[in-house]
């Protein structure tokens, strides 16, 4: 086990600049994901921290060492890709045990540490099989076993679940999780898909063009979301925001609820929610519309939770409410947050 550290990583490719200036430090067993949009730098950073590419600046450190020197095979560390890229006409149990082979590890520790692997991955009845006889998600363990013979000090794993169905990628995702908790191995965990990260990571580095916008919990990047960015890429749909003077106002769908169904005491802002139309979603119903008066040209969602049975009907517009405390101030610039302000619409 070890602590990852970035300082100050960057990476420019000619004009464009990949990786633009990154300070991470994980913690002893941490499951830290790295979210953002594609081409924000992910696997740039994570292939900087394998050793696969080498910095245009900054420092690299893994258990406190910088490794800046060292190559890959040096670093004690394990990366799955997306793609797995397991050897076609090698059996799963060659498959495994190949990095040890060319470690040069004597047969017989090969062969324990195949079966360990494998049984914690539950694939030890597949060793005879080639890849071409798995599934998807079969695969995907395998990759992980490989992954995992070699003991690393750190796991770097860039979007391993993206080949896999919708169905598959949600056990998968809690076999990933259980199986990291168990091993205790600090893990980076690079993907694009919000549900992923905040399902999984202890923290989440929330990266945008290059930089990280915000690392923190899944709650905090959710409630207290540091600027616009992170603010409208998580949630689904994102954080609504309006327009005042020289600051935005934002707040979540299911914030924005009809008057009378805003739960708890302290002060609301109050508009008229002009509904254009309502998606029924089974546990809940989203509606989109505008608010009346002075933010009628940006589009607005409310999500209500099937338990608000009030009949909604498009075309009509309801006096719907926000709590105070809901609301998120940002500043019109860079669009970093501020400090909360009285608000009436
Ligand atoms: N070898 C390279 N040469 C030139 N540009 C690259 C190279 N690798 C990545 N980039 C660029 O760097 C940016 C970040 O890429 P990448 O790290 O792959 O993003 P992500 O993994 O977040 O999708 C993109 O604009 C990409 O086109
Ligand atoms: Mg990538």
């Amino acid at each position: 086990m070890a602590i990852v550290e970035t300082r100050n990583i960057k990476k420019y490719f000619g004009e464009v600049r990949a990786v633009d200036g990154v300070d991470l430090v994980s913690e002893e067993g941490e499951f830290l994901v790295l979210l953002g949009p594609s081409g924000c730098g992910k696997t740039t950073l994570l292939r900087i921290i394998a050793g696969l590419e080498q910095p245009t600046e900054g420092e690299v450190l893994i258990g406190g060492q910088v490794v800046n020197g060292l190559p890959p095979r040096a670093r004690q560390i394990a990366m799955v890709f997306q793609s797995y890229a397991l050897y076609p006409h090698m059996s799963v149990y060659d498959n495994i045990a190949f990095p040890l082979k060319a470690q040069g590890v004597a047969k017989e520790s090969r062969r324990e540490k195949v079966h360990w692997a494998a049984a914690l991955l539950k694939i030890d009845q597949l060793l005879d099989r080639k890849p071409r006889q798995l599934s998807g998600g079969e695969r995907q363990r395998v990759a992980l076993s490989r992954a995992l013979v070699r003991e690393p000090a750190l796991f770097l794993l860039d979007e391993p679940l993206s080949n896999l169905d919708a169905q598959l990628r949600a056990t998968a995702r809690d076999e990933l999780q259980q199986f990291q908790a168990s091993i205790g191995t600090t893990t980076l965990y690079v993907t694009h898909d919000q549900v992923e990260a905040m399902g999984m990571g202890h923290r989440i580095a929330v990266m945008d063009r290059g930089k990280v916008r915000q690392l923190a919990t899944p709650r905090e990047i959710y409630d207290e979301p540091a600027d616009t960015f992170v603010a409208t890429f998580l949630g689904s749909p994102p954080m609504n925001l309006l327009v005042r003077d020289d600051y935005l106002v934002g707040f979540r769908p299911e914030h924005l609820l009809p008057q009378g169904q805003t739960k708890g005491d302290g002060a609301t802002a109050s508009f008229s929610f002009q509904v254009g139309r309502v998606e029924y979603l089974g546990a809940d119903r989203l509606l989109y519309g505008v608010f009346d008066g002075a933010f009628e040209d940006t589009k607005i969602v409310s999500r209500l939770p099937s338990t608000v049975t009030d009949p909604i009907q498009p075309g009509e517009s309801y006096q719907f409410t926000v709590r105070q405390k809901d609301l998120k101030f940002f500043d019109r610039g860079p669009g970093l947050r501020m400090e909360p302000r009285d608000f009436s619409p």
